[in-house]
């Protein structure tokens, strides 16, 4: 089991980009492989801080990084996102860092679709990043898509802008909106393609050679899997499928699902989510206003505030069995210093009954009541703590708990946003 899969199992943000950051000095390539620039992944390495919004999180140690064909990539956002990095010092070039030829591309109009709608949509929007993901991956099933590939190809663009606006056009104009303009985006991708070509390659045959050479694999999932199409809280979900079996399909790795190698499910110590849905432990009140405000818990992309809520066992289990998770990371336990009592949700009522799962619809999602089990907190700080001897038995108790509620072992638990400060319970990467 040489690889590594790393997946939010909440709605994100569960710290999956320090995770991956720690794993990849370890690793020999990390591998995006769904989702798009929605994503914001945050890594702390003593004075610099990095937020990485497409770029695998294995760039900053300069461990090859590869964009699967499972991302949806927007060429300009690529382009500013590594013109940031550069200028913090990190090294990106053809050598560490490629692009699946195959990966579908956000366009300027799909940006400007998802704001329409989200705008049109007004309370029941879905409260989207506004990076134009959801239409992007509409057209790539819809068999409009224009692909990496399409730029070395720009004499032949004709036929697919023809698909592209006959589609766009009539949902634009039902918007009130110009059509596209063929020739501007001709002239912008003509502009852009020879610095995405850089990269370009068939990424299945690189990772075929790297996983024949032995190499070990870390996949870096975005978002998580109350997020996923399928899986998530539908329809205030991202489109595209978060859990773990996507590795295989949105990477093309030589033995498909089986590559993916141990799963590792990356869960806060409490509950977060941006944007819109259903919530069950969300807090309302003070106690969710200090949650945020010792978790910093700001979205990296969009800058809002994010809902924060007790950690809900249901979900996490569920997201677990859903998505074959072998070990969780717990973070943000430091978070939880200091709170009198802490919470875990354990079942929900739903009109009179019990329910030890989520149920699918979002009229049931958004009515559910979590029962809770309250523990004694801890006053003792976790904040830096680097083995299992430094934390306070409460806080054993509580990570015991979870494990047993979530019915996953913990593998990994971190306690503040800087790299090392990690405790490894079990190495995923030594099975
Ligand atoms: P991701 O999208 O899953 O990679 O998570 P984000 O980076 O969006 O959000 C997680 C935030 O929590 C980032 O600001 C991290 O620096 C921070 N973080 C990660 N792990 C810990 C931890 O154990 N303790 C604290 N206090 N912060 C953490
Ligand atoms: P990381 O990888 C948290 C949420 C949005 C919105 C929904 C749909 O940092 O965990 P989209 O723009 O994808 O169509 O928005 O999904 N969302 C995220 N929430 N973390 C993310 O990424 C997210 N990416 C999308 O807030 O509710
Ligand atoms: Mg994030």
């Amino acid at each position: 089991m040489a690889n590594v899969t790393v997946i939010g199992s909440q709605w994100g943000d569960e710290g999956k980009g320090k995770i991956v950051d720690w794993l990849a000095s370890r690793a020999d390539a990390v591998v995006r492989f769904q989702g798009g620039h929605n994503a914001g992944h945050t890594l702390v390495v003593g004075e610099q801080v990095y937020k990485l919004s497409l770029l695998p999180s294995g760039i900053v140690t300069g461990t090859l990084s590869i964009i699967g064909n499972g991302v949806v990539l927007d060429p300009w956002a690529l382009k500013d996102e590594i013109a940031k990095l550069r200028g913090q010092g990190v090294e990106i070039n053809a050598e560490n860092f490629a692009i699946a030829d195959n990966c579908a591309l956000i366009l300027p109009f799909h940006r400007d679709l998802d704001g329409l709608r989200e705008t049109a949509a007004g309370a029941g929007k879905i409260g989207t990043t506004g990076r134009g993901i959801g239409p992007a991956y509409e057209d790539k099933v819809g068999r409009r898509a224009l692909r990496v590939c399409d730029l070395a190809h720009l004499d032949k663009l004709d036929p697919q802008i023809d698909r592209l606006t006959a589609h766009h056009d009539a949902l634009r104009a039902g918007f009130g909106e110009p059509p596209i303009d063929r020739e501007r985006l001709k002239a912008d991708l003509a502009e852009i393609a020879d610095f995405v070509l850089e990269y370009a390659q068939p990424v299945w045959k690189r990772l075929k050679k790297v996983r024949k050479a032995g190499a070990r694999i870390l996949f870096e999932g975005a978002q998580g899997v109350l997020l996923d199409v399928d899986h998530g809280t539908y329809p205030f979900v991202t489109s595209s499928n978060t859990v773990s079996g996507t590795a295989a399909s949105g990477s093309g790795l030589a033995l498909g699902p089986s590559a993916v190698g141990f799963v590792l499910g990356i869960a806060k110590a409490y509950t977060t989510r941006v944007g819109s849905g259903p919530f069950p432990t969300e807090l309302e009140d003070e106690t969710g206003q200090r949650l945020g405000e010792r978790g910093h818990e700001f979205g990296t992309v969009t800058g809002r505030k994010r809902r924060c809520g007790w950690f809900d066992a249901v979900l996490v289990r569920q997201s677990c069995a859903v998505s074959g998770v072998t070990g969780i990371a717990l973070t943000k336990l430091d978070v939880l210093d200091g709170f009198d009592k802490v919470r875990i949700c354990t079942g929900y009522r739903l009109r009179g009954k019990i329910l030890d799962y989520f149920p699918a619809h979002a009229a049931d999602q958004a009515e559910v009541e979590p029962i809770y089990e309250e523990m004694d907190g801890w006053s003792e700080s976790t904040a830096g703590a680097r083995s299992y001897a430094d934390l306070p038995a409460q806080a054993i108790k509580y990570i015991q708990r979870v494990q047993e509620l979530i019915e996953t072992p913990i593998a990994l638990v971190s306690t503040s946003p800087e790299r090392e400060d990690t405790i490894l319970i079990r190495d995923p990467f030594s099975d």
